[in-house]
């Protein structure tokens, strides 16, 4: 009989353990949490057969945190832990997207009175794309940024990884104090993916509708013309100089339109809606001047 439950043990725990390693994070707890429960409930029903350690034992191999986190060599900071990184310390820590770094070899930014110095000891992560370096400005909350403001924060985040040595986790918005991500970590992935997508979506538009070129005289007024390489995007054609509408924007830039090239359906309806030619440049011209 002893046997027989000790092999279903194992078996179920191998299967558990397999499972957790497929499945992605979001869906770690709630495995976790119900072989937790099968696993007390099969202990339970040994239990006139095993010591009553085994219950604890089957308990703290589920919390083991090593299931959970990342990297084993994570620590995990409480705000006051990680507050004592910054004045008076040796050592300089900061954290971002509820990550943290240290940052000591970059002390001539980091360093007590010099220019980035309030970012050590918290997470400010918000203060990364707004600038705005007081108290209120270098927070963690960051969800209601822009996606652009939301994608540039992830480069920053690269950034620190790339420079800096990644040290843990900041327990708080980000990380819960099993380490394991919050609601909001998640949110933020989500937004982050959506960022991702609109970058794509910017990019491919930039490369059909180039921006122009842009001078400026004090005697002839401004001049906005293309080339094969305006915008910093090289290619075969030279196109014409128009004012474009980027979707969900109010305000124009001026971008080089192919008018030789072949286009879909659906791209001259795109043009209809978001393209205007400039007034008083004849519509073939590669150069305008403009008011501005
Ligand atoms: C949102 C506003 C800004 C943020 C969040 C920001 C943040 C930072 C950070 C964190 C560093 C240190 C990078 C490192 O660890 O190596 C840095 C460096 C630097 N920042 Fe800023 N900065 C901002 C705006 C500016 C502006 C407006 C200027 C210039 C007018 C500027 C000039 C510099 C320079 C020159 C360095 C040193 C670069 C180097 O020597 O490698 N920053 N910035």
């Amino acid at each position: 009989m002893l046997a027989k439950y000790a092999v279903f043990t194992v078996i179920t725990s191998v299967i558990s353990f397999w499972c957790m390693q497929q499945v992605q994070e979001p869906y770690y707890k709630h495995i976790n949490d119900f072989y937790n429960t099968f696993c007390i409930y099969l202990s339970k029903k040994v239990n006139d057969f095993l010591s009553s350690r085994n219950i604890l034992t089957c308990v703290a191999a589920a919390e083991n945190e090593e299931l959970f986190q990342e990297e084993e060599s994570d620590i995990l900071f409480t705000a006051d832990m990680l507050n004592k990184y910054s004045e008076n310390s040796e050592k300089l820590y900061l954290s971002i997207l509820g990550e943290v770094f240290d940052v000591t070899k970059g002390k001539k930014f980091y360093g007590p009175g010099e220019g980035y110095h309030g970012f050590t000891g918290k997470d400010g992560s918000r203060a990364f794309v707004t600038g705005d370096f007081t108290e209120k400005g270098l927070i963690d909350d960051v969800l209601d940024l822009s996606l652009q403001d939301i994608k540039s924060l992830s480069d920053w985040s690269k950034f620190y990884h790339k420079e800096y040595e990644y040290k843990g986790k900041l327990i708080g918005r980000y990380y819960n104090s099993d380490g394991r991500p919050t609601g909001y970590y998640y949110k933020l992935q989500k937004k982050l993916v959506e960022a991702a997508k609109a970058q794509t979506v910017s990019d491919e538009f930039k490369l059909n509708y180039p921006p122009c070129n842009v001078e400026f005289d004090i005697n002839t007024g401004s001049r906005v013309w293309c080339s094969t390489r305006s915008g910093g995007i090289e290619r075969d054609w030279v196109g014409v100089p128009r004012k474009i509408y980027e979707p969900g924007s109010k305000t124009h830039r001026c971008a080089c339109l192919n008018i030789m090239g072949q286009s879909t359906e659906a791209d001259r309806n795109t043009r209809i809606k978001n393209i205007e030619e400039y007034e008083d440049c004849h519509p073939e011209a590669t150069s305008c001047h403009v008011h501005m």
